[in-house]
């Protein structure tokens, strides 16, 4: 088996991001290549999302479009692999039949056999869940060319069992990665020339690693990774209102290289949808925490993900969401439709009763409040002078270059020789909705 080549297309959260290099580094000790044209792959694998209908209906339609490939060259071998793998199994194959590979999300050291029972013609599969893999001795192959910012995942699965979310079925159990391997996986970025890591998991300040009467939680981790090096700048995402503490606070307080942006989902502003959510916390509760952020990290950004039309909710629901978003002033949001996904509690116990016109509409006033909120928030920079790390060149022009704040904005301005890795002063003096535009100091 030499040089042969796969192409891996990545769907779904950062998560998944992460989980392709894991997949390719697996893949790479076992003589695949990993190629970026699909033309030439003996190998396609696709890593699927399940979170929202349109996310599978979109790899529906991205294998219809692909089987092209697999009439003109029979030999190829097409895999589904990630939480939509996980979800519905062996029925993709039933209605799809140029997959036939499937592999769940703790299933990728199975590949190589997986791949072998498929090259002889064989269905080959293997969705089975576990309660340790953490692929923690697994290096990724980083497969973003730019080298400066990169995803280290630190725990799996999730235990929180919100009653609209198909994560905790597709990904199972939290489970928490040994913290020396992330240490040396941070610092092995570093020797490599990363300058941003991004702390991974669905509920990171969830983490929790014991061993032999020591443990290690989110704060502690933190920290640990903060002191693997000033220049490193560290982020995390995504933390769970009701596990951020003030320890956390502080610790991000004490060290100026974690990021000032917290990426805090509130869902809902109705304590009454909040409940029906089993999201463990009321709006009084989640407001309390924003105060908090406020007061011990006076310039921490905040973002949020908001739900529009979940089950039984009404206006006065959908006004107080409107109100928490606007008391809030969130820098920015990812803002859904409620999209009911089957086996989870809100799909077996609660009626998916706001109809689809209503959901479009008050996803569209979620999303007109957003943009005046995210139009405000660059504003207010406007005038004053943030610490960015040099990503790349800009999109639009070659002769400027992009970064980000420690807040999470992206600025564009002129390039002065300077280069991406390099921290530079930019003083911001405008804004598009999207981007701060200002000068190197
Ligand atoms: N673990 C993260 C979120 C993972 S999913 C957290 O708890 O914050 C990302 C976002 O997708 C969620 O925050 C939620 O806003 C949205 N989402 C999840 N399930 C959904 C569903 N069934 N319909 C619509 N949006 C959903
Ligand atoms: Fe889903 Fe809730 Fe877990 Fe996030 S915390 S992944 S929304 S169950
Ligand atoms: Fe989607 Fe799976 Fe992430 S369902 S959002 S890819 S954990």
């Amino acid at each position: 088996m030499i040089d042969k080549k796969v192409y891996i297309e990545t769907y779904g959260c950062q998560m998944n991001v992460a989980d392709s290099e894991v997949v390719v580094s697996i893949l790479k000790d076992h003589g695949y290549k990993h190629t970026g044209n699909i033309g030439e792959a003996e190998l396609i694998l696709i890593n699927t999302c399940s979170i929202r209908d349109n996310a599978e209906q979109r790899i529906w339609g991205r294998l219809k479009a692909i089987s092209h490939l697999k009439k003109k060259k029979p030999g190829i071998i097409i895999g589904l692999i990630g939480c939509m793998a996980e979800r519905l199994k062996e029925s993709v194959m039933e209605k799809e039949d140029i997959v036939s590979l499937l592999a769940g999300p703790d299933a990728y050291r199975d590949l190589p056999s997986l791949i072998a029972e498929a090259e002889s013609g064989n269905k080959a599969v293997n969705v089975l869940l576990s309660r340790e893999e953490t692929y923690a001795d697994i290096s990724p192959v980083r497969m973003d060319s730019k080298g400066v910012t990169s995803f280290v995942s630190i725990m799996r699965g999730c235990n929180n069992m919100c009653a609209y979310c198909v994560v905790p079925y597709v990904r199972g159990a939290e489970r928490s990665r040994e913290p020396g391997s992330i240490i040396s996986e941070i610092k092995n970025l570093r020797d490599k020339g990363y300058r941003e890591v991004t702390l991974l998991g669905q509920n990171v300040n969830s983490y929790l690693y014991s061993e032999e009467g020591h443990s290690v939680s989110f704060p502690g981790l933190l920290e640990k990774a903060a002191l693997v090096d000033p220049l490193i700048r560290i982020r995390y995402s995504t933390s769970h209102p009701k596990d951020l503490s003030d320890e956390l606070l502080h610790v991000m307080a004490q060290y100026p290289n974690i990021c000032r942006h917290i990426h805090l989902p509130a869902q809902s502003g109705s304590s009454r949808v909040l409940k029906l959510m089993n999201r463990e916390y009321s709006r009084e509760w989640y407001m309390k925490r924003i105060s908090a952020i406020r007061s011990i990290i006076p310039d921490c950004a905040i973002s949020t993900d908001i739900i529009a039309g979940f089950c039984t909710e009404t206006e006065e629901d959908h006004n107080e969401t409107l109100s928490l978003m606007e008391w809030a002033g969130y820098d920015f949001a990812y803002m859904f439709k409620y999209s009911e996904r089957p086996g989870t509690k809100a799909a077996r116990k609660l009626k998916d009763d706001v109809p689809d016109d209503v959901k479009t509409r008050r996803l569209n006033e979620i999303i007109a409040l957003q943009n005046k909120l995210s139009a405000r928030s660059k504003k207010q920079d406007v005038g004053r002078v943030f610490e960015v790390l040099i990503e790349d060149r800009s999109k639009r022009s070659e002769s400027r270059l992009s970064g980000r704040t420690s807040q999470n904005k992206v600025a564009v301005f002129p390039a002065e020789g300077r280069k991406k890795g390099e921290y530079v002063n930019v003083k911001i003096e405008g804004c598009t909705p999207a981007t701060l535009l200002g000068k190197i100091i």
